[in-house]
């Protein structure tokens, strides 16, 4: 098992490691000794591994109860946030109490929400089950629901009280979601990462699950103490996810977050070859990998369809707009570009 300390708003753990699923009741016991907990997951989750934890759970004493929703990003909504909101209440949930959200991004950034809101702030636990959860979306406090508008329009920084990842429950996911997480892995590696990159280039994620997921939370863990509200340095993180974003849209949400995100990666990178920013073996490397871990490098969508979406993105105020350009692999710039010049830039 590893143990990675986050020291941000909130001081919390991260525990990865095989068979932690025994030991949920054992480690909540250490912050949340009196808490109820509830535990909120989707449908597919909870029926692969819902009453284990739950049965754990209460041989560890905890009073617990459990919250289901149908699995999907369409149900990260202000419907199933409000119908979380009165459970909790019915159920009679106060301030020293715990919801623990089992499952993937979807069921943290939603449950995490729920956490943050009801009176004001309960305790929140997460336990991924999707590799992209367990590198990057149940580490660094972000929580969101999507409104019809958009994804992720209403939502806050709220840090959990604990991680804690399993890695042998990632063996059930299919593998185009286990993929999608293999892009996130990537991301990191690109960013900031050489040796990482050039472990997962030669050996499968699959064949170093702890270590990699510690390697990406520990990089996730360097931003979220240097910018933990996202207000600057943590935007390195969002390489890939700017047409990424604007792919998934386009797609009706029918292409996934993680191959969306390989395909923007490829694009950005490709401009700053063209551009002289990225060296040739990087941009090689990168579309070699992404073939290897079974990624799309290009969209069918045109260059002025994907800049006209990722120009009217929440996080693309004013006449320019911030993209996250490798160098080399493990080096990247911020490039701010006119939002005049993005279709040039990427065409
Ligand atoms: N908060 C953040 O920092 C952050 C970062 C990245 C992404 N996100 C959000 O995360 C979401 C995407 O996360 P996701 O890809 O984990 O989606 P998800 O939670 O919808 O999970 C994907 C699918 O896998 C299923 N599943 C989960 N665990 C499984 C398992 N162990 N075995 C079999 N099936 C399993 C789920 O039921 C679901 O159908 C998006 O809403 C995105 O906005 C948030």
């Amino acid at each position: 098992m590893i143990k990675i300390n986050i020291n941000a708003s909130r001081n919390y753990d991260v525990y990865i490691g095989s068979g932690l699923i025994n030991e949920t009741g054992a480690l909540i016991r250490q912050i949340a000794p009196d808490s109820k907990i509830l535990v909120i997951t989707d449908d597919t989750v909870y029926s692969l591994y819902g009453e284990r934890v739950i049965s754990v759970l209460k041989d560890s004493g905890y009073q617990t109860d459990c919250f289901v929703f149908p699995h999907g990003e369409q149900s990260k909504n202000l419907e199933t946030y409000g119908r979380i909101l009165e459970y909790m209440s019915r159920a009679g949930m106060d301030r020293k109490d715990c919801v623990l959200a089992l499952g993937g991004g979807v069921t943290g950034d939603l449950t995490g929400f729920a956490a943050a809101t009801y009176q004001r702030g309960i305790g929140f636990i997460q336990m991924p089950t999707t590799l992209l959860a367990a590198v990057d979306s149940s580490v660094g406090g972000k929580t969101a629901v999507d409104l019809k508008t958009g994804k992720n329009q209403v939502g806050c920084f709220y840090q959990p009280m604990m991680v804690i990842c399993d890695t042998d429950l990632l063996a059930t996911l299919p593998s185009e979601q286990y993929a999608c997480g293999c892009a996130e892995i990537i991301k990191y590696a690109v960013i900031k990462d050489e040796q990482l990159f050039n472990r997962i280039f030669e050996t499968p994620v699959s064949d170093q699950l702890e270590n990699v997921i510690a390697d990406c939370v520990s990089i996730k863990r360097e931003y979220v103490l240097e910018d933990e509200f996202d207000r600057g340095a943590r935007m390195a993180l969002n390489f890939g996810h700017t047409f990424g974003h604007a792919i998934e849209a386009l797609s009706g949400y029918n292409i996934l977050h993680g191959q969306a995100v390989a395909a923007g990666m490829a694009i950005i990178t490709r401009s700053a070859y063209n551009k002289n920013i990225c060296d040739k073996t990087s941009l090689d490397r990168l579309m070699e990998i992404l073939e290897k871990y079974g990624l799309p490098a290009v969209t069918d969508f045109s260059p002025e369809k994907l800049a006209e979406v990722a120009i009217s993105d929440k996080k693309a105020s004013g006449d320019a707009i911030t993209i996250v350009v490798p160098e080399t692999i493990g080096r990247y710039r911020l490039e701010k570009i006119k939002k005049a010049d993005l279709i040039s830039w990427i065409g």
